[in-house]
């Protein structure tokens, strides 16, 4: 099919003859405030049809209903409720959608089958045009091939669209950026379904108070069915998997300096460039959202454009306006995050290398906790957890001076499995204290945390980590670097080796695996460890 471009700044008829594409059945895409919308006659089931196909959008996701003027809007639906009047009023013609009981002269293609309708006014002077010399509401969902970031202008339209629709309009750039807020107003209580550039706060200022769904900043659990059917669906996703980074600028740059830079971009705000060691594409300037909303989803399809395969995002505010950039922003990176410092737990059996992967670890900025120095010193002198060890292995543990008598203790405690068991579990909910007092004072400076713990998963440690790490090594290389490291036999190398547990248990546990034998590659191993 040949697309026909109309171009209503240099043409005065542009408009009509879309208007006259649209009575006749045809697709339209147009500018809008918010994002190109693709358009047809919302009364028209077999236009609105055609919609589904030309963007390969499932069927069961209902469109929203174009207006030009407030008195429509009673010819679509079956009750105008007094705070859609409200929110007319003072939001229309504008960025806001209502979600409203629907008259049967909506056809159900257009409601995806629901027995509401959901109904804006835009803004946007060509689009008004548009409906007001259709002569009919136009059902319009972004002009964009299903699960691909919105088009914001002309350029991304035409990508998606040339060659599946009668015309596209090129109206320049879209000034907000990100669809319209959809609030449906079915309930007892006013409900955001997807955020936009009308806030809940700027609802409630007008209407009372405003929910706003779960869905909004998380994904939807599995099984559970979407107030709005659209945020069921993959969204905005563009090639490259994309990460949300939690943290501030410093610790982001640091992030970013130690990944390997191999088809890896980044997602920043402008003016943050100049720090990052990677290609980058800015999506608007840091502390605005309205500026962010305006720039996402032509950065998403930038991103492609320059042929990332993993792009580091930075993380915007969720305030105000940016509870709508984070909405997209979250979904598009399939609600992938990670922290720009995170706590890192480290373990693996004697002899498997731990000590020279923390110093890798350290050598790329990372700083350690030694959970070997916490257990010696756990139970000195005034340690809250002294008086409860004498109450389970004697009193006379302690000597008239107040000290441990570390080895009259050792003697007790290691007599049997069970007793060894009763002094773990005084002492590892300590270490695990102290341990994560020390890493949290790491990260709050804004660098990573790893904590060195050989007993990581048996102490639970590891719950508290954000992720695991564990080193391992055959058998045969762990007893001769245990031998030479301790400068012992044999027989008691692998004395010390059986009391420790079999390779599957650390491996079946850690998210990332360290083989630390030939041919070693240890430093693109630990390349694919987010931190
Ligand atoms: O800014 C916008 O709203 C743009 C421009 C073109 O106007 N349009 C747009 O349409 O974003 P679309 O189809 O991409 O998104 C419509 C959203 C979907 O999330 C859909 O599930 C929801 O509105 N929706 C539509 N009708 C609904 C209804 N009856 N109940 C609940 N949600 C509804
Ligand atoms: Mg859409």
């Amino acid at each position: 099919m040949e697309t026909l471009i109309l171009t209503p700044r240099t043409d005065p008829e542009a408009t009509a003859k879309a208007a006259e594409i649209l009575k006749n059945g045809g697709l339209v895409a147009i500018p809008t405030e918010t994002v190109y919308g693709l358009a047809a006659n919302a009364l028209d089931a077999e236009a609105v049809s055609k919609i589904y196909r030309a963007k390969g959008r499932p069927s069961d996701n209902p469109l929203i209903v174009h207006i030009s003027r407030f008195e429509e809007l009673e010819t679509l639906v079956s009750r105008v409720p007094e705070n859609a009047k409200l929110l007319a009023e003072r939001f229309w013609p504008g960025p806001l959608t209502m979600v409203l009981p629907k008259k049967d002269i909506v056809p159900d293609v257009t409601s995806g089958g629901l027995d509401t309708v959901a109904v804006r006014c835009p803004e946007n002077a060509v689009a008004n045009e548009v409906i007001r010399l259709a002569g009919v509401p136009l059902a319009a969902p972004s002009a964009n091939i299903s699960g691909l970031p919105s088009p914001t202008d002309f350029e991304a339209v035409y990508d998606d669209m040339n060659g599946r629709i009668d015309a596209i309009i090129d109206g320049g750039a879209c000034v907000v950026g990100v669809e319209s807020t959809v609030v449906t107003l079915c309930g007892d209580v006013p409900r955001v379904l997807r955020p936009g550039a009308v806030t809940p706060e700027m609802m409630e200022e007008v209407i009372g108070r405003v929910e706003t769904d779960e869905s909004a900043l998380h994904p939807l659990e599995d099984g559970a069915s979407a107030a709005s059917p659209g945020m069921k669906y993959k969204h905005y996703s563009p090639n490259a998997d994309i990460f949300v980074i939690r943290g501030t600028l410093p610790e982001f740059v640091r992030f970013v300096s130690r990944r390997t830079g191999e088809n890896e971009g980044v997602l920043c705000f402008e003016g943050e460039e100049k720090y990052l060691p990677l290609g980058c594409v800015t999506m608007g300037k840091a502390n605005d959202s309205l500026s962010q909303a305006e720039r996402l989803f032509g950065a998403l399809r930038e991103l492609d454009s320059r042929g990332f395969k993993r792009v580091y995002a930075r993380s915007p505010s969720e305030d105000g306006v940016g509870l709508a950039v984070c909405n997209r922003l979250y979904r598009s990176a399939a609600f992938r995050f990670l922290k720009a410092s995170p706590i890192i737990g480290l373990t693996g059996q004697t002899g498997a290398g731990k000590s020279t992967v923390a110093k890798l670890l350290e050598l790329d900025g990372c700083e350690t906790v030694d959970c070997d120095k916490i257990a010696r010193t756990v139970l000195s002198d005034g340690s809250p957890i002294l008086e409860e060890t004498a109450k389970v292995f004697g009193a006379d543990i302690i000597a008239p001076d107040g000290t441990l008598k570390r080895q009259l203790l050792a003697q007790r405690a290691f007599s049997s499995r069970v007793n060894a068991a009763k002094l773990d579990a005084i002492t590892h909910p300590e270490i695990i204290r102290r341990a994560l007092s020390q890493a949290k004072a790491i990260t709050k400076r804004g660098f990573p945390a790893v904590i060195d713990a050989p007993l990581l998963f048996e102490s639970g440690l590891d719950e508290f980590c954000d992720f695991s790490v564990t080193v391992v090594a055959p058998v045969k290389v762990r007893l001769r670097r245990v031998m030479r490291r301790d400068g012992i036999e044999e027989g008691a190398a692998r004395a010390r080796m059986r009391v420790q547990q079999e390779d599957e248990y650390y491996v079946s546990r850690a998210q990332y695996v360290i083989r630390n034998y030939e041919p070693y590659d240890l430093e693109s191993q630990l390349s694919g460890i987010p931190y």
